[in-house]
């Protein structure tokens, strides 16, 4: 049994905005799964941001995860079982690897983590809310910023995967004020009409300091960072004596790389609020994996929360949906679907 996978390079590093001609999709033919192997479907494939860092000659900052050109690329993904050489796995079995970018994937069994099956909650939301990016969201509300009932909460690229999962999760812990950045006037109107925020801003629509300041006259206790630069300067602003920042992510230079947006002129409004900014790595908080499923499994069952997907449809349309991250085409977590 042979299988010819649909398979995605990088061939060229870009410089400032990617496009489609820095990949290739390219063929690879697959054989039976050996000893411990197993033969996978891919079925739902995540694309992030963090991949365009992934792109560049340094990778991410600790240089770890970058992508080699003319390889198969990495990323979470859901995979089916066609074939399985270990006796943990059979045909039909649904997981959850790293083995993206790719239509099919040959691999260890050890390599995989059987996806759990809860009722009532989709596919898609193994990706999304309970995924990678509920985790984060998680992670920085419950452990960075020990989030308490009635404190307002700043949260930037707030209509993305990462914030529509924060804003969601902040009212269920008992936020007070929730207040959120976004990109256009469409995802503002839908943070406040359906996603529990109190108010929002477009940050096309003047100095986001300002911006915050206007929805938040009061200030903000803590807040969810995932933008860098002036988000990051609003959020120093805007924040009373004593409170939290979790930096999650800076998507505003992962375009510039040469030339990010300035550091913070105000950074040291850290000392002088007493204040905490604390960076996040979801990778670091892999064992709050079960926590996250106890808290958000309950509340998507009773509809309380509702994982925000914007689901491209077909393999081939990969590396579009991924740059359309890159310029904010999604609202909550962007994901391909091949086949049914
Ligand atoms: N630390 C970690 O472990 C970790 C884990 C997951 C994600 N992250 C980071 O968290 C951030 C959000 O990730 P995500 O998964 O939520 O991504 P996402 O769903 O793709 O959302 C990102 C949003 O950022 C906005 N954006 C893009 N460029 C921008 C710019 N220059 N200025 C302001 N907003 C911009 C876009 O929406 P608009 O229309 O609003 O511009 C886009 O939809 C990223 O920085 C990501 O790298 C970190």
């Amino acid at each position: 049994m042979t299988i010819t996978a649909q398979v995605v390079h990088q061939i060229a590093r870009p410089s400032g905005f990617p496009s489609a001609s820095d990949f290739t999709f390219t063929q690879e033919v697959l054989t039976a799964p050996a000893p411990g192997q197993i033969l996978l479907e891919n079925v739902l494939f995540s694309v992030d941001p963090y991949m365009r860092e992934l792109m560049d000659v340094a990778g991410l900052p600790d240089g770890s995860a970058l992508w080699n050109l003319n390889s198969p690329l990495e990323g979470r993904t859901i995979g089916r079982v066609l074939s399985s050489a270990d006796p943990s796995l059979a045909p039909g079995d649904l997981v959850l690897h790293r083995k993206g970018w790719r239509t099919h994937a040959l691999l260890p069994a050890s390599e995989v983590r059987i996806l759990p099956r809860y009722d009532g909650v989709p596919l898609t939301a193994h990706l999304s809310v309970l995924g990678g990016t509920g985790l984060t969201a998680y992670v920085a509300l419950t452990r960075i910023l020990r989030l308490q009932p009635g404190e307002d909460l700043f949260v930037s690229a707030a209509a993305g995967g990462v914030g529509t999962a924060t804003g969601q999760f902040a009212r269920l812990l008992g936020a007070g004020r929730i207040v959120g950045s976004a990109g256009s006037a469409t995802k503002v109107k839908r943070l406040v009409e359906e996603l529990g925020f109190d108010a929002a801003f477009d940050y096309h629509d003047g100095p986001v300091s300002d911006l915050l300041a206007g929805a938040a006259p009061d200030g903000v206790d803590a807040a969810v960072e995932n933008v860098g630069g002036d988000h990051l300067e609003a959020a120093i602003g805007s924040l009373r004596d004593f409170g939290r920042i979790a930096w999650v992510g800076a998507v505003a230079q992962y375009n510039s790389l040469t030339s990010p947006p300035p550091a913070p002129r105000n950074l040291f409004d850290v000392v002088g609020k007493s204040l905490r900014l604390e960076g996040v790595l979801v990778r670091d908080h892999r064992d709050a994996q079960p926590l996250l499923e106890d808290f958000a499994v309950p509340h998507i069952r009773s509809g309380a929360l509702v994982p925000q997907e914007t689901v491209v449809e077909g393999f081939e349309n990969i590396v579009t949906a991924f740059l359309g991250t890159l310029r904010g085409e999604n609202t909550g977590k962007m994901l391909v679907r091949a086949g049914e």
